[in-house]
């Protein structure tokens, strides 16, 4: 089956873990339970891919054993041959990953290596390489430091229940030593997990900034499990956050809205960056669930699997408002133009309908812009049998709702809910919303607010606008189609042929 995002073709899946771009392939490894449904006997599943779309699937890369379960971690292509696992020649991938042990309350940072580039992993006989004889200490995340003459190896990974980022510096992979610690700050609501450091250029200028990406769960900004980022300066020693914020916790609505979010939606979960790319492809992966009700997702009977990632998404850095935010363009599959509507009035009671022909898709894009005029605001609705998705946008609170209650039937409690992102007002406002049969990922602001949310069982909607308050135009709307299986398909004429 086509689909928009990665998912493995059964079992159990959460985190991305380890993702290298390494000799032309890009490596998604990934939370697995090899022999089940459920969140249990964690080892590091593995896919590849040469384009960040089309996804092979491999043989479980790392596996628990009896006496640890393989948590989430990260992989780096170790060079110099510091650690000593490769030659020279001939450097190993080393993968630097969290043992949780089996046997008792404990969690340690561990190795495993690789010689045959990434398809078979072998763990490092005096594991674990790290450990503060912590139960919370885990998700290593490490990237090479490069200053001048100085180089070294940091790994970031989380005290979960202390809210804190841990950095340790190493030459060999092998042994650690404390450099500095971050937090608690921000948004303090749950533990803290999956951290990911990175440089970024500022759009435009010749300035860098470092981004510190942290995960928490729950006490993120739609419920449940979400994911804030710091932007600031990092001198290989410390992280230091550009702007200061308290501690924040979900009760304290206006707080949690002054932080960064990297997705306004309940479903973009521990995500974090491919090594091996440069900079200025900074690309990361998000895990599309919430704990809130991930254990308890239905499964299709004919495909039982659990769990999917969102689309990739390359990370820019860019003013707006004074400050700086990030901003992600989605990577995605190439798409055939279906419909295309311009300057199309919708009324409150007369909804506009847009043909958007595609039964049986693996997935759409619908760009599409809204004037306003005098109205409050306007509504976009698919439906399909029973089922609906609406999202709305309503200028005076400068925000964009999604509303999945309408595609919640059989789902955990806690899912049928309504999402909510802010939206600067201006006269016209642009949305880009990737939508398969049971997600949505909707991009505002040029991609500098992101709302990702699952959605149920929506095949085949139909589509309409609407305007809240008054009459709204549609300056203009492109739907088009996935087309996984044919990359050569030419949008651009198909696109005029509909006209
Ligand atoms: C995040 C997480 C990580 C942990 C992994 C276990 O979703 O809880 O902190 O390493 O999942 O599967």
């Amino acid at each position: 089956m086509n689909r928009l995002h990665f998912a493995p073709r059964s079992n159990w899946m959460n985190d991305p873990n380890g993702l290298i771009f390494h000799r032309g392939r890009y490596h998604l490894y990934f939370q697995c339970n090899p022999i089940g449904i459920d969140h249990r006997n964690l080892s590091w599943g593995h896919a590849s891919s040469t384009d960040l779309v089309h996804w092979e699937e491999h043989p479980v890369a790392i596996p628990f054993d009896g006496s640890e379960e393989v948590f989430s971690g990260s992989i780096v292509l170790d060079a110099g041959n510091t650690s000593g696992f490769g030659t020279d020649a001939d450097p190993a991938l080393v993968a630097i990953y969290t043992s949780e042990s089996t046997e008792r309350a404990h969690e340690a940072q561990s190795l495993a290596f690789s010689t045959d580039d990434g398809m078979t992993w072998t763990k490092y006989a005096r594991n674990p390489v790290l450990d503060r004889d912590s139960a919370h200490f885990r998700d290593p995340k490490v990237i090479r430091w490069e200053n001048g003459a100085e180089s070294y190896w940091v790994l970031l990974a989380v005290e979960a229940e202390d809210r804190q980022v841990v950095l340790y510096r190493s030459d060999d992979l092998l042994t650690w030593t404390h450099l500095s610690s971050f937090g608690p700050e921000g948004a303090v609501g749950g533990v803290w997990e999956c951290p990911d450091l990175f440089p970024l250029q500022v759009a435009g200028t010749q300035q860098t900034r470092w981004v510190l990406i942290v995960s928490l769960n729950p006490g993120g900004i739609a419920g449940g499990s979400g994911t804030q980022y710091f932007i600031g300066e990092f001198d290989g020693r410390e992280f230091t956050p550009e702007e200061r914020h308290p501690e924040t916790v979900p009760d304290d609505e206006g707080g949690m809205l002054a932080l960064d979010w990297l997705d306004y939606g309940r479903d973009c979960y521990a995500g974090v960056t491919f090594a091996g790319l440069p900079d200025d492809h900074r690309t990361l992966i998000a895990w599309m669930s919430n704990w809130d009700y991930a254990r308890t997702f239905p499964v299709a009977p004919e495909r039982p699997s659990r769990g999917r990632m969102t689309l990739p998404r390359r990370l820019s850095l860019v003013p707006a408002g004074g400050r700086l935010v990030l901003r992600q363009e989605p990577i995605a599959p190439a798409v055939v133009g279906i419909a295309r509507l311009e300057d199309i009035e919708a009324g409150e009671t007369l909804p506009t309908p847009v043909p958007i022909p595609a039964p049986g898709s693996a997935g759409r894009r619908i760009e599409f812009a809204v004037a306003l005029g005098d109205a409050r605001g306007f509504a976009v609705r698919f439906e399909a049998g029973d089922r609906s998705l609406e999202l709305a946008y309503d200028a005076e609170a400068q925000q964009l709702s999604c509303d999945r209650r309408g595609a919640s039937q059989g789902f955990p409690e806690g899912f049928a809910s309504v999402q909510r992102m802010p939206v600067a007002a201006a006269p016209e406002i642009p949305l880009a919303l990737w939508l398969d049969e049971d997600s949505v990922e909707i991009y505002a602001e040029d991609g500098t607010r992101v709302l990702t949310d699952l959605i149920g069982d929506l095949r085949a909607p139909s589509m309409s606008v609407r305007g809240v308050g008054g009459t709204v135009r549609l300056v203009h709307l492109t739907a088009s189609d996935v087309t996984r299986a044919d990359a050569s398909a030419a949008p651009v004429a198909a696109l005029h042929q509909m006209n």
